[in-house]
């Protein structure tokens, strides 16, 4: 990646003032070396009221207007999934660096072609997957970095919630809109966490499930995202998904996702790993092994993180040199291609081989 790092100021567009619009909007502004200008939403109404939260001087309802302009490096992305791609495509091609939200894209195909126009031009791409950036997550690696568990050869991930449907009739529920739903909502962040501890991305085959047993039925809403509900779409995504992953190395990742469904917990979003010397769970971080004194759990307050917690401050902070790139587009890829063969096995009954 050849960065441009003269720069000690950076102009960012925020595409997209929904839900998590507000947490770009609001994470760009910890950084003092990043100014956010112009936001852009097909809703006028909803990019205004967050230009005025977050003081910022301009908006727009047509994204292609901030790509047009000299002045804007940075593009940070907050749309509906099936934009993800084309719309970070386009910023790519406009030479901006982009700061995209997860998933990566609704198929590995547009996913891949991300990374490579994102080399092509030499500018900073990332998917931010906000929960590898916090306190616990890096604690987690650096004490895996250790060497405390001795070899990892299984992993247990899960983001699993009562009734956490981001509103049915929404376009989260929608296939056309989200390409997918728990499983590319949330089973990514859950995937992409275990995977980062693991050190290890590459899967070679991957057998998956998915259901949808609340959302058809009206069960299971949650309140999250801001735009438009149609109540005559069909809920046409899944919104419980398993899978068993075997990644390149023989090791395994048992993933689990799921917006709504009966339990004991209202919302559970953790990883479980299992080493020859002892396991570790977060959050928050604990390290299970055998002594000669008895079995001992131990509760591991978060460390000094290495890498900044808000995933907007470090994607400043690589710009300007002063970090390199936490989370990599050929990780995202990778996590991309176990979702989609997720989808490939749960609809033809197969295990499905990933090259
Ligand atoms: N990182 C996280 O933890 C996290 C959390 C929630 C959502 N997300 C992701 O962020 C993305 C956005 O989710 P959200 O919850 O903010 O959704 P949302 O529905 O609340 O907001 C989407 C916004 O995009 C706007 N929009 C739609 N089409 C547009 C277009 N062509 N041009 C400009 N604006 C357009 C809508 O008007 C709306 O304001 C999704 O891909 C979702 O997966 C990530």
């Amino acid at each position: 990646m050849k960065i441009q790092r003269k720069k000690t100021h950076f102009n960012v567009a925020v595409i997209g003032a929904g839900g998590i619009g507000q947490d770009h909007l609001a994470s760009f502004k910890l950084h003092p070396a990043a100014r956010v200008v112009a936001i852009a939403d097909v809703s006028e109404e909803r990019a205004q009221e967050s230009a005025d939260r977050f003081g910022v001087p301009e908006v727009v309802s047509d994204y292609k207007e901030l790509l047009a302009r000299p002045d804007i490096d940075v593009v940070s992305i907050a749309l509906p999934n099936y934009l993800h791609a084309p719309v970070a495509l386009d910023a790519l091609r406009a030479g901006k660096h982009v700061m995209l939200d997860k998933p990566m894209a609704t198929n590995a195909r547009d996913a891949a072609k991300l990374v490579t126009e994102a080399r092509r031009r030499g500018v900073l791409f990332m998917v931010g997957q906000n929960f590898r950036f916090n306190a616990e997550t890096q604690t987690a690696k650096r004490v895996i970095e250790t060497g405390a568990l001795g070899e990892v050869y299984h992993a247990k991930t899960s983001w699993v919630r009562r009734a956490g449907i981001p509103r049915i009739g929404s376009w989260f529920t929608q296939k056309r809109f989200a390409g997918g739903g728990c499983t590319y909502d949330i089973g990514v962040h859950a995937l992409d966490r275990c995977l980062y501890l693991l050190g290890e991305f590459e899967a070679a085959a991957v057998s998956g499930q998915t259901f949808a047993k609340f959302g058809p039925r009206g069960l299971g809403n949650g309140n999250w995202g801001k735009s438009e509900i149609n109540t005559k779409a069909p809920f046409d995504v899944d919104d419980l998904s398993v899978a068993l992953i075997k990644l390149r190395s023989g090791r395994t990742v048992l993933l689990e996702a799921s917006w709504a469904a009966h339990g004991p917990h209202i919302d559970v979003n953790g990883t479980q790993l299992f080493g020859t010397d002892a396991g570790l769970i977060l959050p928050p971080v604990q390290l299970f092994k055998q002594t000669r004194a008895g079995y001992s759990v131990e509760t591991i307050d978060p460390l000094p993180p290495h890498v900044h917690v808000n995933r907007m401050v470090h994607f400043i902070d690589c710009l300007l040199g002063k970090a390199k790139p936490y989370v990599k587009p050929e990780e995202s890829l990778a996590v991309q291609k176990i979702l989609d063969a997720i989808y490939v096995s749960a609809a033809s009954g197969r295990e499905i081989r990933i090259r």
